[in-house]
């Protein structure tokens, strides 16, 4: 079924210049990128998009990984997309991503308070729906 979701490279993406080598992973992949801007994210709609972490331990530090400079938020379109790009971002901590992944093959191994992993992907479509009305007009 052709889904959209919001993908996201995160501002290690951007600042270690990952961003073609990632856009080619996702081309390659068959799926066509229908949106796409370079934005620094607000901490108030980084709070909204994070929702479920803002009371969690790690989320001051996850505020400031996501905040430090310009992501590229995406608009993905494709069969399976939600999950297809999740298996191709990889495991969250780099650690565990196996090669062949964005975070396996490219991800620096943990070692900051939050886990700089360069993707972000929508897990469902609920969430695909709210992360793309949140992310573009
Ligand atoms: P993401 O898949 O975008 O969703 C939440 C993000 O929070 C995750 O990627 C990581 O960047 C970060 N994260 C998740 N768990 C932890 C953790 N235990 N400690 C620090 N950062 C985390």
């Amino acid at each position: 079924m052709t889904e959209r979701t919001f993908m996201m490279i995160k501002p290690d993406g951007v600042q270690r210049g990952k961003v073609g080598e990632i856009i080619r992973r996702i081309e390659a992949k068959g799926y066509q990128i229908v949106a796409m801007k370079l934005m620094t994210p607000t901490p108030a709609l980084l709070a909204q998009h994070y929702a479920e972490h803002v009371d969690k331990s790690f989320y001051p530090a996850l505020a400031a990984y996501m905040t430090s400079g310009p992501v590229v938020a995406m608009v993905g379109e494709g069969n399976e997309i939600i999950t297809g790009w999740r298996h191709l971002m990889g495991a969250t901590d780099p650690t565990n991503a196996l090669p062949g992944t964005i975070r396996g093959d490219l991800a620096r191994a943990w070692d900051t308070a939050a886990i700089m992993n360069l993707v972000h992907g929508s897990d469902s479509q609920s969430a695909a729906a709210r992360e793309i009305a949140l992310w573009f007009d």
